[in-house]
């Protein structure tokens, strides 16, 4: 029956459901949350679905995803899908909290991301590539693993940049324990959908939880070791340890620091790792658009060692990890609660109701795109970006909780393409490339060797 809101807009509370099945739903989302989307959102601007008795939105339509995220972001929080799946890693820190102790955390930090202080942080990103490049270099041509080697960089860029240093942190367990961590999510979502109560036990769930200890407490002994020996550095670390609620004038406790850190660390590092890796392997499948990069890279470096002045100049190059963002973006599926009622087109959207923004449909939708699934990075050109809905592409999420490392991840990224790709090509193995599967972000559903070939 259509009701009103503000206005007097007489908008509609019934809606059209498409049927799905709650089993078929929550063996998808097990395996791969991609795969449970409905298959009508990469056409249709808006489906509502029902599982487990509940009705969830799917938005794929720019119009639509600026209204709910951007204009209506007051009435909307993660949700208890985000917390039970996130929370037991990174508390409420400024990726899972709401409110009022979201703001407050992400204006203390906000600092560490304004464009000059990137522009800082660049040497250090360059440096991290080289020390990749050199490893690779002294190996000379062979296998290598694409993943492992772009976590390493993008955590050693991370933790340099953010934290001061490792501070003895091993890479290697780190890379393991996120993986241990993050290989069940998909239970913790198929669970969160039926209510089940979250001491079920689920494949994986002992490792998880062994990996999260590792990691909390190895971010632990960092801000001790800093509180026993403050120094003045303008770093994450020392932002948050400064940082203090404008309300009520308190500082952070320990187990709040860590959970900025723990988000800090992995949102800051694995995602920008797989848009890389995507990137490479669609490299390697497009030969044209190989060529042009490293023409680029030979053109505006002449051959010297690449400086903060040059990434800039590399447009195509971040065209192209642009588009590879677009066809595989890490972060797939973002999803929102309604915290009360509000309008989104013709609809009343009661509070409680699940909106789930499937940023994989939205870049590959029928009505946005020309040849979705078709690797172009000219789509990325200044005229054809313009001619678009800025919400058509939202590999960063939209309105106030976009990804406050946005512009650090490009920069990152554009970075370490072209110092690497100065000096080596990758080459694929296998003849098809991987499927990509969510377990939150979005990865190969297998390591991906490539073949390191010398320029
Ligand atoms: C290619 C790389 C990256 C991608 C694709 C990505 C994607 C995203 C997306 C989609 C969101 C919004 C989530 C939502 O709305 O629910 C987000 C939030 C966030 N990202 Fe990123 N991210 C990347 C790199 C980074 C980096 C490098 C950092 C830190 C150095 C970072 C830190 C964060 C944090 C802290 C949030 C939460 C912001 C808030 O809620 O206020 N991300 N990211």
């Amino acid at each position: 029956m259509p009701t009103a809101i503000e206005n007097d807009t007489e908008l509609k509370t019934s809606f059209p459901l498409t049927p799905q099945s709650t089993l078929g739903a929550l063996v998808a989302i097990v395996r791969n949350p991609l795969d449970a989307l409905p298959p009508s959102i990469f056409k249709e601007p808006l489906v509502f679905s029902k599982t487990a008795g509940e009705v969830k939105v799917y938005l794929a339509d720019p119009v639509l995803i600026h209204e709910a995220l951007v204009k209506n972001a007051d009435s909307l929080g993660k949700g208890d899908q985000v917390r039970r799946a996130l929370g037991p890693a990174l508390g409420e820190g400024l990726l899972t909290a709401d409110g009022a102790h979201w703001k407050w955390q992400r204006q203390s930090v906000a600092g560490a991301f304004r464009h000059d202080k990137l522009v800082e942080l660049q040497p250090t990103m360059i440096e991290a590539a080289e020390r990749t490049r050199n490893r690779w270099l002294e190996n000379g041509q062979g296998t290598i693993d694409i993943g492992h080697e772009m976590m390493r960089t993008t955590f050693d860029i991370i933790v340099e940049t953010m934290m001061s240093g490792g501070h003895g942190i091993e890479v290697g367990k780190v890379e393991t324990g996120i993986s241990d961590f993050l290989r069940p999510t998909g239970w913790t979502f198929a669970l969160g959908l039926v209510h089940a109560p979250e001491w079920i036990p689920y494949p994986g769930r002992g490792k998880a939880k062994a990996a999260v200890a590792f990691l909390r407490s190895s971010l632990l002994s960092v801000i001790e070791a800093r509180r026993k020996s403050p120094d003045d550095r303008r770093d994450l670390v020392n932002m948050l340890l400064s940082a203090s609620d404008p309300e009520s004038g308190r500082t952070m406790t320990d187990a709040e620091i860590v959970d900025n850190l723990m988000t800090f660390i992995t949102a800051g590092h694995e995602t920008t790792a797989l848009g890389l890796i995507w990137t490479f392997d669609l490299l390697a499948r497009h030969p044209e658009v190989e060529s042009q990069v490293l023409a680029e890279i030979d053109a505006i470096t002449e051959g010297r060692p690449i400086t903060a002045v040059d990434v800039p100049k590399l447009v195509y190059t971040r065209q192209v990890f642009s588009e590879a963002m677009r066809v595989y973006p890490p972060a797939p599926i973002i999803t929102r609660t309604a915290l009360k009622d509000f309008q989104l087109g013709e609809y009343l959207i009661p509070a409680g109701t699940v909106l789930i923004v499937p940023i994989y449909a939205v870049h590959h939708h029928a009505s946005l795109w020309q040849d979705p699934e078709v690797f172009d990075p000219g789509r990325f050109s200044s005229e054809a970006a313009k001619a678009r809905h800025r919400y058509a592409y939202m590999p960063f999420g939209a309105g106030p909780r976009v990804c406050i490392g946005s512009a650090f991840a490009v920069m990152e990224a554009v970075a370490i393409l072209a110092v690497l790709l100065q000096k080596v090509r990758l080459a694929a193995i296998e003849p098809q490339p991987p499927k990509p599967v969510m377990k939150v972000t979005l990865r190969p559903n297998k390591t991906l060797g490539m073949n390191l070939v010398l320029r």
